[in-house]
């Protein structure tokens, strides 16, 4: 391919360094915006806030990339895509009309009914003393989620009616999430194992990448509150082959085709997170972007171009890509800010980074530069991503890197990846 090769990562965490990573590994000019101190070392950072959609299509056609991958999903619920597209720029991620997949966790259930995709039933309520009689009435664990978006904060996992009505009291009456919560749903409660299933979609076309798994709560052994994710692993042991064939039988496919039905087609990473229920694949949810953290394990596993991966999407040709899976296995360990998911400092300089980098790639999630010196600028600061022959052999590396790295407050989970590390075994 002799086309110029010159690409534009909007964000700013561990998952875009990640995408920025992997596209500058296949030749390509990169350019991020905002970026942070990490993509800094081998792109350019452009000071433009990932939801700024008017910034980022200027700074697009200024720059003249070739490419725009959108990272995170507000600016793709915001019509990003849709803008860079009337501007005549290829955009990795979907329109704002197929976005609405994740903007509306209804409308996502509702094309999950329709297309007989495996999910838990579920209820819709418009009206709070409606939904309350209904979860004081179940008498069993239900979920409460509100419909919009609310920065992964709107899904209660109720053990009882008290609970569950608070959820709808904060959803719907305190409006703890604004207009996301004009609407309401209710689920019921399914236990299994979650698992993050990433397919990129040209529209028409679904490249498979390989199944991870998020570690979402702060502390080891699953403890403590929810973050956006402490560290992350690929391959899962619990996915083999039959379970992956089932997942793109019973899930990949009627999503992609009830999309395109609807007059929606998918452009883009479409991130599936399942809970795997008697071993058969049940859909939580839809993410029209990708998993962070788990996106760096996967970037980290991928060995081959990645241009046409990216950019096949963004123009609708998929032919002829595949899956180029390098490492076997691959583990992300995130270093946060201490107090993380609460309130926590910032600006403490961070020592280390190249001692790291000799057993691990360091992404950076929430960094910033001052006065010469990388310092800590977010909730979860750095994702350090090794890969190896097992998930064990990552891990080692990924800890070894990890414990090589020093800033006030440094806090992390010392068991990502137990579900396929003997030694971590809990049983
Ligand atoms: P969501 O944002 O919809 O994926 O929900 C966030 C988290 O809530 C998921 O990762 C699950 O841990 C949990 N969850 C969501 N829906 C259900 C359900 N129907 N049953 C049990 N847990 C759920
Ligand atoms: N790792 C979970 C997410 O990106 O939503």
């Amino acid at each position: 391919m002799t086309t110029e090769r010159k690409a534009l990562v909007v964000g700013g965490g561990g998952r875009e360094h990640a995408l920025a990573w992997r596209l500058h590994r296949s030749g390509a000019e990169l350019h991020v915006a905002p970026g942070n101190a990490g993509t800094a070392g081998f792109a350019t950072n452009h000071p433009v806030n990932a939801d700024d959609v008017t910034g980022q299509v200027a700074l697009a056609k200024e720059l003249g990339v070739g490419l725009v991958v959108v990272g995170p999903e507000a600016p793709l619920v915001a019509g990003l895509v849709d803008a860079l597209e009337a501007a005549g720029v290829p955009a990795f991620g979907p329109t704002r009309a197929a976005a609405t997949l994740e903007g509306s966790k209804i409308r996502a259930k509702e094309l999950m009914q329709r297309a007989g995709i495996p999910t838990a039933g579920f209820r819709v309520f418009e009206d709070a003393d409606a939904a309350e009689a209904y979860v004081r009435g179940a008498e069993r664990p239900l979920v409460v989620k509100a419909d919009g978006l609310a920065a992964g904060k709107g899904v209660t996992v109720a053990k009882d009616a008290e609970e569950a009505a608070g959820a709808i009291d904060r959803i719907m009456r305190q409006r703890a999430f604004g207009d996301a919560g004009a609407r309401v749903l209710i689920e019921e409660c399914l236990v299994g194992p979650e698992v993050s299933y990433h397919v990129v979609c040209d529209g028409t076309r679904a490249v498979p990448l390989a199944a991870a798994q998020d570690h979402k709560r702060a502390f080891d052994g699953d403890q403590g509150p929810n973050t956006g994710g402490m560290g992350a692993y690929s391959p899962p042991p619990m996915v083999d082959a039959a379970l992956e064939a089932r997942i793109r039988a019973e899930v990949v496919v009627p999503t992609l085709a009830a999309l395109r039905d609807e007059g929606t087609p998918f452009r883009g990473a479409l991130f599936i997170g399942l809970m795997i229920v008697d071993g058969a694949p049940q859909v939580l949810e839809y993410n029209v972007r990708f998993g962070d953290p788990e996106t760096e394990v996967l970037m980290a596993r991928w060995g081959g171009d990645a241009w046409p991966l990216f950019h096949g999407a963004a123009t609708g040709d998929l032919s002829g890509v595949e899956p180029a899976w390098e490492a076997p296995a691959a583990m992300t360990v995130v270093l946060a800010s201490g107090g993380y998911p609460g309130a926590y400092a910032k600006g403490k300089p961070i020592a280390g980074l190249e001692e790291a980098a000799a057993h691990a790639t360091v992404f950076h999630a929430g960094t910033a530069e001052a006065e010469g010196r990388v310092v800590t600028s977010g909730g979860r600061v750095l994702a350090v991503t090794a890969t190896g022959a097992d998930v064990a052999a990552a891990a080692q590396r990924a800890y070894a890197a990890a414990d090589a790295i020093d800033f006030e407050g440094k806090q992390l989970r010392r068991d990502i990846g137990w579900q396929a590390r003997p030694s971590r075994s809990r049983d």
